[in-house]
C-alpha cells in the first residue's frame, strides 16, 4: 500500500511571522490525519526555522529547489548537502515554474534529480504538460519525455522511493483543475510507463496530483486508484485548507 503524501509548496511567500502560525496550525491538526504524510516547503531562508518547528513531529520539509552542483561557485545555489544539514526529507525537482521562469532542461533536472539522491534526499520530480501541449493532444509525449530523461540518467531502481508529480501546467494556480479522470488518466500512463522497465517498483512509486487542489476537490482526485497525494501550492498556505486536503485523503 502506497501512503498518501499531501506536499505544500509554498513557493516564494510567507513571513517569518505567517510560518510560525501556519505551522502551529499544522502541528495542531496533523495527528487528525496521521494516516496521511504531511510535508511542507519553505523558501531556502526559513529552512533552519522550519527544522526547529517541526523537529519531533510527524510532519516533514524540504526544498523546492536544488543545485545540481555539490559546492563551488555558482552564486546564489544552494546545494544537496546543505539541504542534507538541515534533515530535508523531500526537494522538489523539475517544478514547471522552474522549467519555464527559470529554463531548467529536462537534462538539468535529471542532473537535480541525481544531486538529491546522492545525499540520500527524496527528489519529487515534476511534469506535465502545458495547455498548448493538451490540447494538441501530446500529454503523453510530453510527461514521457519529462520521465525519460531521469530514466536515462538514473534508472528505474529509484524509483521505489522517488515521488512523481503529475502537475497539468495550466491547473497550476489558475483555479482550473484537471477533472480525476483526466489526472487518473496521466497517472496510470505514468505507472504503466514505470512499470515497462519493473512493474514491481511501478507500484510502489507515489504519484501526486497538483494543479489548484483544495479541500473541495481533493476527495474525488484522491479517491482514484493512481493518485498517492498533492503537491499543493495556493491552498498549502493556510493550516485549516492544508490539514483539510490531506483529511479528505485519509
Ligand atoms: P497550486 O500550485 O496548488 O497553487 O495550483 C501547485 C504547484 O505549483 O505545485
Amino acid at each position: 500500500m502506497r501512503r498518501k503524501l499531501v506536499a505544500g509548496n509554498w513557493k516564494m511567500n510567507g513571513s517569518a511571522e505567517s510560518i510560525r502560525g501556519l505551522l502551529q496550525g499544522i502541528r495542531e491538526g496533523a495527528a487528525a490525519v496521521a494516516a496521511v504524510e504531511l510535508a511542507v516547503f519553505p523558501p531556502f531562508v526559513y529552512l533552519e526555522s522550519v527544522e526547529k518547528q517541526l523537529s519531533g513531529t510527524t510532519v516533514g520539509w524540504g526544498t523546492q529547489n536544488l543545485s545540481e552542483h555539490t559546492s563551488g561557485a555558482y552564486t546564489g545555489e544552494v546545494a544537496g548537502p546543505m539541504l542534507q544539514d538541515f534533515h530535508c526529507k523531500y526537494v522538489i525537482v523539475g517544478h514547471s515554474e522552474r522549467r519555464t521562469l527559470y529554463g531548467e532542461t529536462d537534462q538539468v533536472i535529471a542532473r537535480k534529480f541525481a544531486a538529491a539522491r546522492k545525499v540520500g534526499v527524496c527528489p519529487i520530480l515534476c511534469v506535465g504538460e502545458t495547455l498548448e501541449e493538451r490540447e494538441k493532444g501530446v500529454t503523453e509525449a510530453v510527461v514521457e519525455r519529462q520521465i525519460k530523461a531521469v530514466l536515462d540518467l538514473e534508472g528505474i531502481g529509484p524509483f521505489a522511493e522517488a515521488v512523481i508529480a503529475y502537475e497539468p501546467v495550466w491547473a497550476i494556480g489558475t483555479g482550473r483543475t484537471a477533472t480525476s479522470a483526466q489526472a487518473q488518466e496521466v497517472h496510470a500512463f505514468i505507472r504503466a510507463k514505470l512499470a515497462a522497465f519493473d512493474a514491481h517498483v511501478a507500484q510502489q512509486t507515489r504519484i501526486l496530483y497538483g494543479g489548484s487542489m483544495k479541500a473541495a476537490n481533493a476527495g474525488e482526485l484522491l479517491a482514484m486508484p493512481d493518485i498517492d497525494g498533492g503537491l499543493i501550492g495556493g491552498a498549502s498556505l493556510e493550516a485549516k485548507e492544508f490539514l483539510a486536503i490531506a483529511k479528505a485523503g485519509c
